[in-house]
């Protein structure tokens, strides 16, 4: 299919990785379903996609307030695109985090059932949910390209953040790499983005800002190439994900952590 017929679906694009993947593959796609539990940020990144299309790039946006944790709200979200889209192309997993409700860190002893299940929600069960409702559209035209949300901590060796976020994302990758195997007869490919430290608002406001200049140092020491990353930096691998550029990728997870 013309790469610039495609419908590309991405939960978390109100913010971060999400909104920079929704802003490069406007320019790739002709709709964009945006998807996104922050009303306010959701609209802005809409106006922003909407001024694309005065700058020549044809494009449908809709913007859905969702909680993807929610299989009611995911479930109405995609009956929309069944009724409105005669395809779904591509599916961005992008929500996610490791702070949800101030539990980046916390030992076991400090986490209780329900910020486990918070975070089991928001990182691996969300994904989960997206995939069951595209898939079926997707096998439909033989094509699909989905894209998980990982992370360098999924192996459990950062300080920072929880084993709940750590076994969420070793989820993701376990989840990714059997989908993958799952949907590769009818053309769907399924990666997932392992990234590393990435400088959005909520890293910068709940990671990074608060650090003293030798704590900060001491990150960008243990980063190869010395840097944070930036939200766009992710987003060009997304894009790379969701085109035809890697069509005989499928079950990978693609390290995005300047050499960490
Ligand atoms: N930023 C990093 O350093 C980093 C590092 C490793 C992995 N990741 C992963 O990358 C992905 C994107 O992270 P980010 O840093 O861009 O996140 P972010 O917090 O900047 O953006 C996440 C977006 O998801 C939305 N959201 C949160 N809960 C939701 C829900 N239940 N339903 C719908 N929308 C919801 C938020 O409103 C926000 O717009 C996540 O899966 C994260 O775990 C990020």
């Amino acid at each position: 299919m013309n790469s610039a017929k495609r419908t590309a679906v991405i939960s978390g694009a109100a913010h971060g990785i999400g909104k920079a993947s929704a802003l490069m593959l406007a320019e790739q796609v002709s709709t964009l379903i945006l998807m996104d539990t922050d009303r306010q940020g959701l609209s802005g990144v809409q106006e922003q996609v909407t001024e694309k299309t005065d700058k020549g790039f044809p494009l449908t946006v809709d913007a859905y307030p969702a909680d993807v944790t929610q299989e009611a709200q995911v479930r109405q979200v995609f009956a929309h695109i069944r009724e409105n889209c005669s395809h779904l192309d591509i599916l961005i997993n992008a929500v996610g985090g490791s702070s949800l409700t101030g539990e980046a860190g916390a030992t076991i002893e400090e986490m209780d059932l329900r910020q486990w299940q918070a975070m089991i929600a928001l990182n691996l069960t969300s994904a989960f949910l997206c995939c069951r409702e595209a898939v079926p559209l997707m096998k439909k035209n033989r094509y699909g390209r989905i894209v998980n949300f990982s992370s360098i901590a999924r192996h459990g060796r950062r300080d920072k953040v929880s084993a709940a976020y750590a076994a969420s994302k070793a989820g993701v990758d376990g989840f990714t790499r059997k989908l993958a195997r799952e949907v590769a007869p009818f053309g769907i490919t399924c990666n997932a983005i392992a990234s590393g430290i990435t400088l959005t608002e909520r890293i910068d406001e709940q990671f990074w800002h608060i650090r003293s200049e030798e704590e900060k140092n001491a990150v960008l020491e243990s980063i190869p190439l010395g840097r944070l990353s930036t939200p766009e930096e992710q987003a060009r691998v997304v894009v790379f994900l969701a085109s035809e550029a890697s069509a005989y990728m499928t079950g990978q997870i693609v390290e995005v952590s300047g050499g960490i």
